[in-house]
């Protein structure tokens, strides 16, 4: 603990700011904690209580997890007490779309637990792309020589529980179809959506209107394990669009969520004024908790991605401050050219401590 930081655990910091997260490249390559992040979100709690005493929330484009497992796999591989709000994913803002299609038949696309993420959220009549694959014998021609097994489909993902029978969602027409996560079967999944997407949500059958498409983010690269980057959902999306537009007479029509959007800072910055009300103990809530409007002066972006982390905060506008980390993405020395940070470090844990500095 830096020693101003110490002193002012005496008086509760001032409530004028908040930090957002990036996930991939920030705080773990794959699953191992990078930049001193375990230290560095420890500042952010109460040494002796634990309590949350700044508010800050993840805000990740990656996902496939409901958002309270996301959660404790963070509090556990952190070693801190991260709650489900805490958590703002790629497919998030998905859930605002419930009351649309809530009870139409939507398949869910990539790894993880997609069909029981968009359950969660309330869609009542949910399809794993498994699951909806294997309805249709021959669908892919390659799956002979494919020497994996596709995993059962969870218990908890809505259609399973609330249908009979696999042959009734086969005849239905899929409304939608989400791409949560990223697709572990590219031959596979753009060879079915493309048979969804082109026949109005009938396989094999009638050809009608494009049924929606809503991609999670468009991330065309992100920093996993291995040295350089890896493809993202974005470069999915390219593979998807581009075969598509070939074999359709229409372009594909889609939607993508997450980072740079600036609606998904602006749900970060009302998801971290809920934080500051929920937390009356921590000397976080605003002066007249019962009417007040909290207003942040300052929030931190603390991303790896220029074109996503840092342009999202450039354009989400005031109260955004954009540090950008050289631990991910961005490996350049001094800042990024288009999207340049406010501020450019080399870790999350000096991300931290410069806020700290600044704002306690
Ligand atoms: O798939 C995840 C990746 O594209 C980005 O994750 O945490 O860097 O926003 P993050
Ligand atoms: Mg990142």
């Amino acid at each position: 603990l830096s020693s101003e930081f110490a002193a002012n655990r005496r008086s509760p910091p001032r409530r004028h700011f908040g930090i957002a997260f990036d996930i991939d490249g920030v705080i773990f390559r794959s699953e191992s904690p990078i930049g001193g992040s375990p230290q560095a979100l420890k500042r952010l709690y109460d040494e002796e209580s634990g309590a949350l005493r700044i508010p800050y929330v993840f805000l990740t484009n990656g996902g496939g997890f409901r958002e309270s497992i996301r959660a404790s796999e963070l509090s556990t591989l952190l070693g801190i007490n991260v709650s489900p709000l805490q958590v703002l994913q790629g497919h998030t803002p998905f859930k605002n779309l419930v009351q649309r299609l809530e009870n139409e038949l939507v398949v869910a696309v990539g790894k993880g637990e997609p069909a029981a993420v968009l359950s969660e959220y309330g869609f009542k009549k949910v399809v794993s792309i498994d699951e909806y694959a294997s309805c249709f014998p021959g669908i892919d021609p390659l799956a002979p020589y494919k020497n994996w097994e596709v995993k059962q489909v969870p218990k908890h993902n809505g259609v399973s529980e609330a249908r009979t029978s696999t042959d009734n969602i086969c005849s239905q027409r899929v409304q939608a179809v989400f791409v949560v996560s990223d697709s572990i079967d590219w031959s596979r999944d753009i060879q079915v959506l493309c048979d969804i997407l082109r026949t109005g949500g009938l396989p094999g059958r009638e050809i009608g209107h494009q049924p929606q498409l809503y991609f999670a983010h468009d991330d065309l690269a992100y920093q996993a394990a291995f040295p350089s980057e890896r493809f993202g959902l974005g470069a999915f999306r390219i593979a998807l669009e581009s075969i598509f537009n070939r074999i359709h007479h229409d372009p594909l029509s889609y939607t993508c969520y997450g980072k740079p959007n600036p609606f998904v800072f602006k749900n970060a910055e009302a998801v971290l004024k809920q934080l500051v009300s929920s937390c009356p103990d921590s000397g976080l809530a605003p002066d007249n908790a019962s009417t007040a409007v909290h207003n942040f002066e300052r929030l931190y972006m603390v991303g790896d991605n220029p074109d996503v982390d840092i342009k999202g905060a450039r354009q989400a506008g005031y109260p955004w401050f954009s540090i950008l980390t050289r631990t991910g993405v961005f490996k350049g020395t001094g800042n990024h050219d288009k999207f340049p940070a406010d501020l450019v470090v080399e870790t999350v844990e000096e991300a931290v401590d410069y806020i700290i500095r600044k704002e306690c």
